[in-house]
């Protein structure tokens, strides 16, 4: 069973504490994204599932096999844990060529010849390293380099695989084109994947589970990257899902009411909360719909920017900016675009509450 099962880790170095008590399960077969942002602890974990790092609490198994225990010290070396793996820094040997470093875990596993060579063409054309194979990485672009850790990583087919931003130096298009791969590689060969970014793109595309980590190495959420983007568990979440909008309102006279004093329509679950508290309400420029001027909650568009398929634009709404983005041709068939000082309307398809104190944690 290739599972991961993190329990009560905690890792400091000197007095500064990484992790404290992290537990995480990923499971059989499953493509598990830990996001989160620069610095929070992301490498450090998967060193230490990887075992070039003891936790200091905690334990770490790897299928039936307790490999790390804080308590004891205990720990089962790197190469006996039976996972493939992909670094930040992704460290290529510099003295052997494409083909050498590749094929270097296969030569350690005693693999036949014949066998070697056809398993390493396969995976070179499969990260599209085809003909670089005499290259030596110093002849080869950061994103080349890359592309040999992850063939290196996934020539000796683990049942796992610990993945740390393995796409983060490819250009948009490869980047997509690898996405979809080690997507295939899940589905086809069932390998259980723990994958580590800060990009919310690769996570919601690739993963079935996402855990969501803040600064402090704590987990704020797990669930699926759908549950993830609908119900988020709380601000932080919601604002590492991409671009969104929050405004402040306060509850006051029997009212939500925005910076302004601007009255909103919009309750929670159908309520409004205690008098006296401070909230934000959070949505993404896809749940704003424009309305002629009129409707919903009076605005004025402040700057209007065209940017082809989409127009994107920034409006007042309660003395506070917002950002909105619609379809150009639909708006051209609907009511026309709107310009810059333009007076319109606001309504929103959906939004999300969350107390004010929130704020310095995001
Ligand atoms: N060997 C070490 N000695 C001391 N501090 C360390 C060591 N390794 C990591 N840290 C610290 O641990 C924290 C977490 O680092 P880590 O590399 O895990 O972050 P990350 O989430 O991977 O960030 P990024 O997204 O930038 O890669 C950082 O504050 C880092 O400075
Ligand atoms: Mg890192």
């Amino acid at each position: 069973m290739a599972t991961i099962e993190v329990k009560n880790v905690a890792k400091k170095y000197g007095k500064k504490t990484v992790l404290e008590k992290l537990s995480l399960t990923v499971k059989d077969g499953e493509c598990f994204t830990l996001l989160g942002p620069s610095g929070c602890g992301k490498t450090v974990l998967l060193r230490l599932i990887a075992g070039f790092e003891v936790p200091d609490e905690g334990t770490i198994s790897i299928g039936e096999d307790l490999v790390a225990d804080g308590s004891s010290r205990r720990i089962i070396a790197p190469n006996e844990r039976g996972l493939g793996v992909v670094f930040q820094d992704y460290a290529v040997w510099p003295h052997k060529n494409v083909y050498q470093n590749i094929a270097y875990p296969l030569e350690l596993a005693k693999v036949p010849a014949e066998e070697l060579k056809k398993r390493v063409m396969d995976t070179v054309h499969l990260v599209g390293l085809t003909n670089l194979e005499k290259r030596l990485p110093s002849e080869l672009s950061g994103g080349q380099q890359q592309r040999v850790a992850l063939a290196r990583a996934l020539v000796a087919r683990p049942a796992l695989l610990l993945l740390d931003e393995p796409l983060c130096n490819l250009d948009a298009n490869l980047r997509e084109e690898m996405r979809f791969e080690i997507k295939m590689l899940q589905r086809n060969l069932g390998v259980t994947i723990l994958y580590v970014t800060h990009d919310q793109e690769v996570a919601l595309a690739i993963s079935d589970r996402v855990g969501i980590m803040d600064e402090k190495g704590t987990i704020r959420q797990i669930a699926s990257p759908e549950e993830i983007f609908e119900h988020p568990v709380d601000e932080f979440v919601f604002r590492f899902m991409g671009v969104t909008n929050i405004l402040d309102v306060r509850i006051e006279g029997g009212k939500a009411l925005l910076a302004d004093g601007t009255p909103v329509p919009w309750l929670k679950d159908g309520e409004l909360p205690a008098e006296g508290t401070k909230w934000h309400v959070g949505f993404r420029p896809s749940d704003v719909m424009l309305l002629p001027a009129g409707e919903g909650v009076p605005s004025a568009i402040r700057r209007a920017s065209f940017l082809g398929a989409m127009t994107e634009y920034r409006l007042d709404l309660g003395g506070q900016e917002i950002r909105t983005e619609v379809d150009t041709l639909t708006m051209h068939m609907d009511s026309g675009l709107f310009k810059e000082g333009d007076p319109c309307g606001i309504g929103l398809r959906q939004i999300h509450w969350f107390p004010a104190e929130e704020k310095e944690d995001a």
